[in-house]
């Protein structure tokens, strides 16, 4: 999952593909590198770490040239070196190459390009496709007498050299024969291509076209485009030339800045308040005791004879899923299965007619998940997609869905995106409970709650400085546990992930009734439990796993709701906040547990938006 650049036109390639490799740094940072053509000359400057290493080493020798291309990397294959990051040549200097995704069968063809005399520099599987296409040019070339457009050879040789692959890939490459012409192409990995005026950009998403070009064609898979700085072709493997579908790119926001948060995580966490608003605009009908949606593209008798969800995703996307099963179940009485993506897509399971899927992500891009989302739509499944990113591939592929609006998340840890699925889904319960047996009365209550939830979760914010302080006194643990019951299991799962994906603590969620089946065994005087336990139904069973904990020695946080002085009589920190019903209770009680794993990562000076071995979207499997 890394990013990928690229650009021609009449203007310096490298400010361009730097620029566009900030804004893509988000999807992998351990080495990055640049290669422009300038003539007859391709140049390289590549270096392992952030790309301000990148920027020093160009500063040092600049390269020239107006067609260029770029990346950002996370490791696949080979760890994160000078040698390792892309672009990477092939053959004798002859083609440069940036990739996102994985090649499979990368060994065979490296063992029998090496016995063809190809020289390797790197321990990736993406030099291999470099040196691929060299070899297939060199066959093509010896026909090029033939070829009445001078560009068919480059895109023949491509198109044998991806026969070959087996695997995904998005790929930028460029050829020192041939100036003014570069090549990108697409299975699996997502690939866009800007248009500007007299200059192209190819990109892994849209974010780094933002100013440069407002006219977007997305790549589909086995197609390959031929981008010159006046002309876009774009080729189908088995169709030929396409018609190539022009969007019309939303202005896009201008860098999205820190506004004067020290991490844009902090940023998104304080944002969520409006984000939650903007996930309820225009979808409320207070007149009607529902909610509603324009993109599902089912209508209510279709909606009303499915009777089962299938709700998959990856990470903190799957832990809304989780909420999601609850919400369903309680609010719609229609019986759910949370899948992981990565399990569902290689799993037989039965499906019946009266089946759907919701694949939920921020990004919209997680390969696992699209496909996941493939196989059910293959199987005539109507697929449904909750995601944040308009126009991603998910959203492409789906059939209906509903965007999230949280605007764009920047920090590596999920946080607005998780508290927008979350009161998305419970939404869509309402909208399906009411479409069955659910009252205009009930559903009237439930908007009222879900109305209320910005301004609650602006008080529970105001708990900060308390979990700045608890953070402080618990940060040198290396062990913590998350507990929960009902709406709060998944609550727990998703506090433990936060910890343990930005301050590298160990952290395990688990539901409180649980722990006596094993997990008890870890507790001691150095391994906190952070205990969900909101005033509810299951308040007494929650307070006795508590007292379980507190007789073996454990330091215990608490999650209570306003005023409730009994789990401060045995906790030894206690957070409160506002009291809501059980069922939007993870949007509220996932607040402290954020900012716990915030101030956490900070006390132990880690990189809190660019956490190690992480990347935003996940493009690979
Ligand atoms: C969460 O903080 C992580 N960034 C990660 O688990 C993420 O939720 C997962 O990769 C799924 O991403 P998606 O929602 O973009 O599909």
């Amino acid at each position: 999952m890394c990013g990928i650049v690229g650009y021609v036109g009449r203007r310096e390639a490298v400010p361009l593909l730097v620029q566009g490799l900030r804004w893509l740094e988000y999807r992998g940072y351990d080495s990055s590198g640049v290669a422009t053509q300038d003539g007859n000359v391709l140049t390289i400057c590549k270096a392992a770490g952030r790309i301000d290493n990148l920027v020093d080493r160009l500063n040092d020798s600049p390269i020239a040239g107006s067609l260029g291309i770029g990346h950002t990397r996370w490791a696949t294959h080979g760890p994160a070196t000078d040698a390792n990051a892309h672009p990477h040549i092939g053959g004798e200097g002859v083609v440069a190459l940036v990739h996102n995704g994985v090649i499979e069968n990368f060994r065979p063809l490296k063992a029998r390009l090496q016995a063809e005399g190809y020289v390797f520099s790197s321990a990736t599987d993406t030099e291999v496709i470099a040196h691929l296409v060299a070899s297939c040019l060199d066959r093509q070339l010896t026909d090029a007498a033939l070829a009445a457009d001078p560009h068919e050879p480059l895109v023949r040789a491509v198109e044998d050299a991806l026969a070959q692959l087996r695997g995904t890939y998005g790929l930028a490459i460029l050829f020192r024969d041939y100036p003014g012409v570069m090549i990108a192409a697409r299975l699996g990995s997502p690939l866009v291509v800007g248009m500007g005026e007299e200059e192209h950009f190819v990109a892994s998403d849209a974010s780094p076209l933002a100013g440069h070009a407002d006219k977007i064609v997305y790549l589909a898979d086995h197609e390959i485009a031929l981008v010159t700085a006046n002309s876009l072709s774009v080729i189908h493997r088995d169709q030929g030339l396409v018609v190539h579908n022009i969007h019309t790119l939303e202005p896009a926001a201008e860098e999205v800045g820190l506004d004067g948060y020290p991490h844009y995580m902090l940023k998104e966490i304080f944002e969520q308040p409006e984000s939650l608003r903007n996930a309820m605009r225009g979808r409320l009908s207070t007149e009607e005791g529902t909610a509603v949606f324009g993109g599902l593209n089912l209508a209510p008798q279709q909606l009303r004879q499915i009777n089962r969800f299938v709700l998959t995703a990856c990470g903190t996307s799957w832990h809304a899923a989780l909420v999601g099963e609850y919400l369903f179940e309680e609010l719609a009485g229609i019986p759910v299965e949370v899948e992981y993506a990565s399990e569902l897509r290689y799993r037989n399971m039965p499906l019946d007619h009266k089946t759907a899927l919701f694949a939920i992500t921020q990004s919209g891009e997680t390969a696992d998940t699209l496909a996941a989302l493939k196989e059910l739509k293959r199987k005539g499944i109507p697929t449904l997609a909750i995601c944040n990113v308009v126009g991603s591939s998910i959203a492409q592929a789906a059939d209906g869905g509903v965007y999230l609006h949280a605007g764009p998340e920047i920090g590596v840890a999920s946080t607005k995106a998780f508290t927008s699925q979350c009161i998305t889904l419970a939404m869509l319960a309402l909208h399906f409970g009411r479409l069955r047996n659910l009252s205009y009365e009930a559903g009237r209550r439930i908007i009222e709650c879900l109305q209320q939830l910005p301004n609650q979760v602006a008080r529970a914010l105001e708990t900060n400085d308390i979990v700045r302080r608890i953070a402080g006194k618990y940060c040198q643990c290396s062990n913590f546990l998350y507990l929960g019951r009902q709406y709060n299991f998944p609550t727990a799962l998703e506090g433990a992930l936060k910890l343990k994906e930005i301050s590298y603590i160990h952290a395990e969620g688990y539901p409180a009734a649980e722990m006596k089946h094993g997990p008890i065994a870890l507790v001691d005087e150095h391994t906190p439990s952070v205990f969900l336990m909101p005033k509810g139904f299951v308040y007494d069973k929650v307070m006795s796993n508590l007292e379980e904990i507190k007789a073996r020695g454990g330091p215990v946080i608490a999650i209570v709701s306003e005023g409730d002085t009994r789990a401060a009589e045995l906790a030894d920190d206690v957070i409160e906040i506002p009291y809501v019903e059980d069922f939007v209770q993870p949007i509220l009680n996932i607040i402290p547990l954020q900012l716990l794993a915030y101030h956490t990562a900070v006390l132990r000076g880690c990189d809190v938006d660019k956490p190690r071995n992480l990347a935003k979207s996940v493009t690979v499997e």
